[in-house]
């Protein structure tokens, strides 16, 4: 007998009838979510063939290098979510401000899109794999009025989905909506996301770390004291420079992810907002923890500004637990 396709329109609608609190209109954020993706999906393939690569010569909001595919990423998904009409803004890395998006529809949109549009730009021009990262949050603000600052300085717990998409030797979309973490694989022939990884659950434990190790004597005593504890112990060392393959690798082979503050980036380099709380909620929806590296709980943290940034360690629990005793002993804890 044949295995019946799921495809990711099929589950999120499925979902929606299983989960009271879900609604029409976020069901079609969602599949809109994955509209996008297919058309960045189409033209990361397409990279190498047409005159796509390359810096573009600006640099983003946290002064990186912006590249042509970051800003097509950020066209494609601002153009995607402003027709949907369930969006009334998007924030995104690449942003300075949030962006208010009216809707020429007679309804109003509930929900505020935050999203890493292109991660792992250095990975561009040497076909390395990207991502994307988006989480979605239901406004604070009046329904009847532009979107506020307010309605993107929620904190990780108040996401009500987050997600990925890795645009790798496959391209994979990962999400959560509060109720397991699913992936589904596009499928280039019948140009769909297909469901091929149900209720991810990451390992407790696994034996790989990831971390930018030349920045090793930049970072604070205990991170250096635990990174040797991996070393010790054989730990296999990962380090694709897009957090969401990374990430992708730990969530199904099990390790660590260790983004700590460096005396460049005192409060950490990756950006709360577009980067920490969604992959957190992931991570935890998998069975995982994440912190930063001075033990706080990543999704607790309060949020004052868009671009915020943090340290951050996450991954399998037990791994996580055995890094907490390595700030516990070495390093300056706060209570
Ligand atoms: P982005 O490409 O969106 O700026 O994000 C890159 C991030 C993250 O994905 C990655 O883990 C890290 O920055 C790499 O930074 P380093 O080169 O400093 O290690
Ligand atoms: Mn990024
Ligand atoms: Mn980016």
């Amino acid at each position: 007998m044949l295995n019946k396709i799921v495809t990711l329109d099929e589950f999120i609608i499925r979902s929606e009838k299983q989960n009271p609190n879900s609604s029409g209109s976020f069901s079609r954020l969602l599949r809109d979510i994955g509209i996008a993706a297919k058309i960045v999906n189409r033209e990361v393939n397409k990279a190498g063939l047409v005159n796509i690569l390359g810096v573009e010569g600006s640099t983003n909001s946290t002064g990186d290098d912006v590249q042509k595919l970051d800003v097509f990423a950020n066209e494609k998904f601002i153009e995607t979510l402003s027709y949907s009409g369930e969006v009334c803004g998007i924030a995104s890395e690449e942003n300075q401000d949030f962006i208010p998006i009216k809707s020429d529809l007679d309804k109003t949109a509930q929900y505020v899109v935050v999203m890493d549009p292109l991660d792992g730009s250095s990975n561009i021009d040497v076909n390395v794999s990207v991502g994307t990262i988006f989480g979605i949050y239901k406004r604070k603000s009046p329904e009847n009025g532009p979107c506020q600052i307010e309605d993107f300085l929620q904190t990780g717990q108040d996401m009500v989905a987050a997600g990925y998409v890795l645009y790798g030797t496959s391209t994979l979309l990962v999400y959560s909506t509060g109720n397991g973490v699913n992936g589904f694989t596009l499928d280039p022939s019948i140009g769909e996301f297909c469901l091929s990884h149900r209720n991810i659950q990451m390992p407790a434990s696994g034996n790989y770390y990831s971390v930018n190790q030349g920045y090793y004597l930049k970072f604070d005593l205990e991170m250096r004291r635990y990174i040797d504890h991996c070393s010790d112990l054989n730990y296999r060392l990962r380090y694709i420079g897009s957090m969401v393959s990374d990430i992708h690798r730990i969530m199904f082979q099990g390790g660590i992810f260790l983004y700590p503050n460096t005396r460049k980036y005192p409060k950490g380099k990756l950006r709360l907002l577009y980067e920490c709380y969604p992959m957190a909620y992931l991570i935890e929806q998998a069975g995982g923890t994440a912190l930063t590296c001075k033990l706080e709980r990543i999704m607790d943290i309060e949020i004052h500004a868009l671009h915020q940034t943090s340290s951050i360690v996450m991954g399998s629990r037990d791994m996580v637990k055995d890094m907490k005793e390595f700030v516990e002993k070495y390093g300056a804890v706060i209570q």
